[in-house]
């Protein structure tokens, strides 16, 4: 029975002190973002929005994940430095926010992107973005595709009115014929 109370007494004190650390962590680092979805075309830029608040200056980090492949595309502390990995450089905009802007979209930066703040306390947070990268190629082909379907409609209603004009020119030409036939037959017939 005592051993009982003991455990639980052990029990409280862990998830309090667990509920502490975990409410004190989130309170110190916040990263807030309007969008964490986003899709783009090939070619397009991108900006992986972020607002950030936490203890001194925070040390933000960016990650690409795709499958099993997790790239570091680099990390900054605003007004102090960024080191940006040099895949990375020509196309990689840092903001002193917490965002990157990420330029000239290829089909391979689809995937998961995951920003790392560090505060100066050294606690850490991070929070994920997913990418979506269509391919402008596939809207042409569409594009075409559709255009091919009107042209081939236009041909075929071309092809009925005329087929259509056809056999109305050969109707009005039996009715004629028809009409002069009578005459005929009877002066034809005349004689009998
Ligand atoms: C962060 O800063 C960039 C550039 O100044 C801005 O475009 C973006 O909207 C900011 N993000 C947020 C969530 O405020
Ligand atoms: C930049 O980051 C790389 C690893 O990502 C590291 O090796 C290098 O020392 C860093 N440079 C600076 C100036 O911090």
């Amino acid at each position: 029975m005592w051993h009982f109370k003991l455990c639980n007494v052990q029990n409280a004190a862990v998830f309090f002190s667990i509920t502490l650390y975990l409410y004190h962590s989130a309170e110190a680092i916040s990263i807030s973002s309007p969008q964490r979805s986003l899709t783009r075309s090939v070619q397009e830029d991108v900006l992986f929005s972020v607002e950030l608040t936490c203890t001194g200056i925070p040390t933000i980090q960016w990650t690409f994940m795709s499958g099993a492949v997790s790239r570091a595309i680099g990390m900054w502390q605003p007004g102090m430095y960024s080191n940006i990995t040099v895949d990375y450089s020509s196309r990689v905009k840092p903001y002193d926010n917490g965002s990157m802007g990420l330029s000239d979209l290829r089909l391979q930066d689809a995937g998961y992107y995951v920003i790392t703040v560090t505060d100066s306390t050294g606690s850490s947070k991070d929070t994920g973005f997913v990418l979506k990268v269509n391919e402008v190629l596939y809207e042409d082909l569409q594009y075409l595709s559709v255009s091919a379907l009107a042209l081939a409609v236009c041909a075929g209603l071309l092809m009925l009115a005329m087929w259509l004009l056809h056999k109305a020119c050969r109707k009005i030409k039996a009715w004629r014929r028809r009409k002069q036939m009578p005459e005929r037959d009877a002066t034809e017939l005349q004689p009998l």
